[in-house]
């Protein structure tokens, strides 16, 4: 059975996806599985945003193939690890779990890079032009320890 992670954030068109390409870039495809879902349904189906595949392409990700679907309450059964991008992904996620281990598979992104500070992935959508590049960055640097951890422990 291989290990899953799932990434969220708001749409599931900039950010998680993102998240995802570029863990999925840093793991063994064999053993792990890697996934993204938005809390909200706007974008279902949907490609994700240009601009972050425009980032992701720049650095060598392809995530153009991915299409936009909806968290739903089964994730917290198919997936080990499931990576929100900030504090209200993590409120809409944690409320629709009904039991502490589904409640303990939820974390917040950068809780892994900055412990115990609960900080942000901000979301780039409506923001400014460098957002993108930013949001890269930050996915880039959080997913080297995440990968790290993930093969330390799973293989
Ligand atoms: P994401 O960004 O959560 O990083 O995919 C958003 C994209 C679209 C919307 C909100 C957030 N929207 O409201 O359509």
């Amino acid at each position: 059975m291989p290990v899953k992670v799932l990434m969220v954030c708001l749409g599931n068109i900039c950010r998680s996806p993102l998240a995802e390409g570029i863990l999925a870039s840093k793991l063994p495809n064999n053993i792990f599985v890697v996934d993204s879902a938005g809390t909200g349904s706007w974008h279902v189906g949907h490609s994700p945003d240009k601009r972050s595949i425009a980032v992701a392409t720049k650095n060598g990700i392809n995530i153009q193939n991915q299409k936009g679907r909806q968290f739903q309450t089964s994730d917290f059964e198919n997936f080990d690890y499931i990576y929100v991008m900030d504090n209200s992904n993590y409120r809409d996620v944690i409320h629709l779990a009904k039991t502490e281990e589904h409640k303990n598979k939820v974390h917040l992104i950068l809780n892994e890079l900055f412990p115990d500070e609960n900080v942000d992935v901000p979301d780039p959508y409506f923001g400014v032009a460098n957002g993108f590049d930013n949001v890269y960055q930050m996915l880039d640097e959080v997913t080297d320890i995440i990968a790290k951890k993930l093969i330390q422990k799973h293989s």
